[in-house]
């Protein structure tokens, strides 16, 4: 099944107000998780009040399960680019994000992106981060989906390097190896990953480290292997 209903979760975030701009000017009827109605207001700015986009209050570390399913339910896939930043690690970053693995299950949609971070896979590199908890977080919630989500979402992971608020590049490279230059990336690059991979039937069931680089977004070669 083609995906053309999408609810995102951060979507008033730097990276998710990126993905709605996108969104609005496709074939997409959009939901966008905001936390209040003055974020909703700027939601419908940033959709040029399109129709197709429409928002939702809710906190995720304050919703049950059944909350989050109750807004899922109806659509074809779901986009997380929440985070608490550091200030909420366990309740945002970790459970909320897994309690909404659970919602997509229950609610019956299958198609699930996920915003980690860099190497979040290799606990050696989170510690020797500054950030160790932040990449403890990132890593058991990608770990969580990957060994107990893997057979009821088609879920891809995608974790930037460092995010930047440069213009888009439209170019990517997929980071393979630990040692190589991580480089950065710009948010709009990441949120055009998003939209990009939404239909990517090659994409299910897999993670990406990417930075900035030589690759087009929306040539699906760039996602192979
Ligand atoms: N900074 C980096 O270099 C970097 C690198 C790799 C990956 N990342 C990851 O990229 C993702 C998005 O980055 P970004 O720059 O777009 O971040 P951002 O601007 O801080 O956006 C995060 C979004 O999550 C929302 N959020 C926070 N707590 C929530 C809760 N309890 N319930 C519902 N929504 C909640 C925020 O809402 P409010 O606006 O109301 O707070 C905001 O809309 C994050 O997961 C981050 O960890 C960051």
């Amino acid at each position: 099944m083609s995906v053309s209903k999408v609810i995102v979760f951060g979507a008033h975030g730097k990276i998710g107000q990126h993905v709605i701009k996108l969104l609005s000017k496709l074939d997409y009827k959009t939901t966008a998780v905001v936390r209040n109605d003055e974020q909703a207001s700027t939601i419908q700015k940033l959709a040029d009040n399109s129709s197709n986009v429409s928002s939702t209050n809710l906190t995720i570390d304050e919703a049950s399960v059944k909350d989050l399913s109750g807004s899922i339910k109806g659509n074809d896939a779901v986009i997380l680019t929440v985070g608490s930043a550091g200030k909420n690690l366990l309740q945002v970053d970790l459970d909320g994000v897994v309690k909404t693995f659970e919602a997509s299950v229950e609610a019956n949609v299958k198609r699930l992106i996920l915003i980690s971070a860099i190497h979040a896979e290799n606990r050696e590199f989170g510690e020797k981060s500054q950030i160790r908890d932040y990449y403890i977080a990132k890593h058991y919630a990608d770990r969580i989906l990957i060994d107990e989500f893997s057979n009821k979402l088609d879920y891809t992971i995608i974790k930037p390097t460092h995010l930047t608020d440069d213009p888009s590049t439209g170019k990517i490279d997929i980071i393979k190896n630990l040692n190589e230059d991580v480089g950065k990336i710009s948010r709009t690059d990441v949120a055009k990953v998003l939209v990009e991979i939404l239909n990517l039937k090659e994409t299910y069931g897999k993670s990406y480290n990417i930075k900035n680089g030589s690759h087009d977004i929306d040539n699906p070669s760039t996602y192979e292997a």
